[in-house]
């Protein structure tokens, strides 16, 4: 890709990839068809394949059947970025940083709330402690994205929510998901 600066999104002490960079490795690696291609897709679940990411990041190909969800959750300390290669995907946000220890609920205010709809070569970058979740909310047809994350995740916080209420439920750690 091109060594054009950009404004560098701080990652603190740490020199790894910023998140910029992250979104601009989940594009390239989005317009790989034949990559994409690649992606065994399963109408029962969820399928992914472990991509290599720039500068020691954590990446996926993820493939999402109709009808799927993430669930709530966050990504610890991890910066990230995350790309449509085909289908669409919604994210609903919360545009707040949360307190990342130390409590099991949490009341939200109204006006946190965010949705966005990334189509086919749409994407996003977040920082830390980013609160999502991702659906593909088609009855018919599947999604593939991909997604970076560095530091490599040391941790995702899975959340319930009801009405205004997070709720902690359950923490993974990487061994849960490699
Ligand atoms: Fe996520």
């Amino acid at each position: 890709m091109s060594a054009s600066p950009s404004p560098a999104v701080p990652v603190g002490t740490s020199a790894g990839p910023t998140a910029a960079e992250l979104l601009d490795f989940v594009r390239r690696t989005a317009a790989d068809t034949a990559l994409i291609a690649s992606l065994p897709l399963d109408p029962e679940g969820r399928t992914w394949i472990r991509l290599d990411g720039p500068g020691g990041s954590e990446a996926w190909l993820i493939g999402w059947p109709p009808g799927t969800g993430t669930g709530w959750h966050d990504h610890a300390d991890s910066i990230g970025a995350f790309l449509t290669a085909a289908g669409t995907l919604k994210e609903h946000s919360l545009a707040a940083r949360l307190p990342t220890d130390g409590w099991k609920t949490l009341e939200l205010a109204e006006d946190i709330d965010r949705s966005r709809e990334l189509t086919s070569g749409q994407g996003k970058a977040f920082g830390r402690h980013h609160v999502h979740e991702v659906l593909n909310e088609s009855a018919v047809e599947h999604a593939v994205s991909v997604h970076a994350y560095y530091p490599p995740l040391p941790q995702i916080r899975r959340y319930s929510r009801t009405g205004a209420v997070l709720r902690l439920e359950q923490t993974e750690r990487p061994e849960d998901w490699q």
